[in-house]
C-alpha cells in the first residue's frame, strides 16, 4: 500500500467561505504527497518548537522535499511553553519569512501544540496581510481544538491571546501517532477540551467520556481517534455557523474566563511546572463556571459534581491554585476578550450539555464563588 493510498481514520469538513478538511489518523505526517497537495507557491515555513521539532521535524522535512522537489523550504524553532506566545517569537517568524523570501503564495506549516499552531497561525495571518497556513497539530488539545477554526493569536504579559486575528487553515492534519510521544500531563490538558464540548453541547458525549476513560487515559488509539474526530465535529459545526464568534462560537470558552485568569495571573507558568498550563487552566475554569451557573440558581449543584469528578478520573486539577486571590483574578477577567462595555459576560449553563452566554453577573457572586474554589 503507498503512502498516499493508506486510509485516513477520520476525516471532518469545515464548511463556511473557507471551507477546509481535517484529517484524522496515524501517519499523518509521513504522507506528505496529501500535506503538498495543499502548498499553492515555492515556499514553506515549518514553524515547531524546541520539543517537536526533534521529534518530527526532519521527517516532514524529508517527506515534503521528496513531494515537491523544487520547495523552498526552511524552519523556525522556538522554545517550548505558552510564556513563549510572545510578540517577540512572532517578529522572528516573521522574520524567518523575509529570510526564506516567502512571496505571497508561500504556506507557513505549523507542526506542535497550541502555542505553535496560534502563533505560526497569526504569522501566517500577518505576512504580506495573508499567506496559507496548514495546522500540524502534535498535542492532544491542538487536535480537538486550537488548530481548527482560524483563530490565531499571541499573549501580552497583560492578558491571553490579547494580538491576534481570524485566519482559517488551508487544511489540518492531525497525526494521531504524534501522541504517543506527548507526556502525560499534556494528554490530560487535552481532555480537558474534550471534556468542554460534552459539557457545552452534549451530554451523551459525557457518558461515552465517562465509560471511555480509562482507555483515553491510557493512550488507547482508537478511543483518542474517536475523541478526536467528535470533538473536531461539534468545533467544526460551530464555527461554521459563526466564523467569527458573533455568537454562538463563544460557548467554546466554558471555563476560559476563568481559566485565562488563572494562567495570566500565574505568568504563563505553565510549562516550568510553576503553574497551570491552558488545559488544566481550563478544567479549573469550567468547575467555576459550573459552580457559578448553581450559585445563580440555573443548574443543579450535581452537575457540577458530574463535572467535576470526570475532570478529576482524568487527573485534571479543579481548584484554584493556592496564592492567587478571588480580587485579584476578577481584575484579570476584566481584561478578557468577553468583557464588553457592559461588563463581564460568562459562559454558564443550564444543565450538562447546554450552555449559554451570561451578562450582568454581580462581582460579588463571582467573588463569592473564587473565594470557595
Ligand atoms: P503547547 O503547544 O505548549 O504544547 C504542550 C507541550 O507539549 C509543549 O511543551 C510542547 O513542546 C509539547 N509537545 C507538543 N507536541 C508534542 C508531542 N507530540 N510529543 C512531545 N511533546 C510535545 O500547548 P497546547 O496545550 O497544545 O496548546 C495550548 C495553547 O493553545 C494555548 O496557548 C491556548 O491559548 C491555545 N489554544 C488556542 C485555541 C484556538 O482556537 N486558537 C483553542 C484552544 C487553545
Ligand atoms: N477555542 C475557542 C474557539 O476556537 O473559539
Amino acid at each position: 500500500m503507498t503512502a498516499a493510498s493508506t486510509p485516513v481514520l477520520h476525516h471532518v469538513k469545515v464548511s463556511g467561505d473557507a471551507s477546509y478538511a481535517i484529517d484524522i489518523g496515524p501517519g499523518l505526517l509521513a504522507q506528505a504527497e496529501r500535506i503538498a497537495v495543499h502548498l499553492r507557491g515555492r515556499h514553506a515555513l515549518i514553524v515547531s518548537d524546541g520539543n517537536v521539532a526533534p521529534l518530527y521535524a526532519d521527517a516532514l522535512e524529508t517527506a515534503l522535499r521528496a513531494a515537491k522537489p523544487k520547495l523552498a523550504l526552511a524552519r523556525y524553532v522556538l522554545p517550548p511553553g505558552e510564556h513563549e506566545k510572545t510578540l517577540a517569537r512572532f517578529g522572528e517568524c516573521l522574520a524567518a519569512l523575509a529570510q526564506l523570501g516567502a512571496t505571497r503564495d508561500a504556506t507557513v506549516l505549523a507542526l506542535g501544540g497550541g502555542v505553535v499552531g496560534d502563533l505560526a497561525g497569526f504569522a501566517a495571518a500577518c505576512w504580506m496581510r495573508g499567506v496559507d497556513v496548514v495546522q500540524l497539530p502534535t498535542t492532544l488539545l491542538a487536535m480537538v481544538d486550537s488548530s481548527v477554526g482560524g483563530k490565531t493569536a499571541v499573549d501580552l504579559p497583560s492578558g491571553k491571546n490579547l494580538v491576534g486575528a481570524f485566519h482559517a487553515p488551508r487544511a489540518v492534519f492531525a497525526d494521531t501517532s504524534t501522541l504517543r510521544s506527548l507526556p502525560a500531563r499534556e494528554l490530560r490538558a487535552g481532555l480537558a477540551e474534550v471534556v468542554k464540548y460534552g459539557a457545552i453541547f452534549d451530554d451523551t458525549f459525557l457518558d461515552w467520556l465517562e465509560a471511555h476513560a480509562e482507555a483515553l487515559l491510557a493512550g488507547d488509539d482508537a478511543a483518542l481517534a474517536q475523541a478526536i474526530a467528535r470533538s473536531c465535529v461539534y468545533k467544526a459545526d460551530v464555527v461554521a455557523r459563526d466564523p467569527y464568534e458573533r455568537g454562538d462560537r463563544a460557548l467554546l470558552n466554558f471555563g476560559h474566563t476563568f481559566g485565562h485568569a488563572i494562567e495570566t495571573e500565574q505568568g504563563y507558568a505553565g510549562a516550568t511546572g510553576d503553574g497551570l498550563n491552558h488545559g488544566e487552566a481550563v478544567a479549573v475554569g469550567m468547575v467555576l463556571a459550573a459552580r457559578l451557573s448553581a450559585e445563580l440558581g440555573m443548574a443543579s449543584a450535581t452537575d457540577a459534581q458530574r463535572l467535576r469528578a470526570l475532570l478529576e478520573r482524568f487527573g485534571l486539577p479543579t481548584a484554584i491554585p493556592a496564592g492567587l486571590t478571588p480580587e485579584a483574578l476578577l481584575a484579570r477577567m476584566r481584561l478578557d476578550k468577553k468583557a464588553d462595555a457592559a461588563g463581564l459576560r460568562f459562559v454558564l449553563w443550564d444543565h450538562a450539555g447546554q450552555a449559554r452566554v451570561v451578562a450582568g453577573v454581580a462581582d460579588e457572586t463571582v467573588l463569592r464563588v473564587l473565594a470557595s474554589g
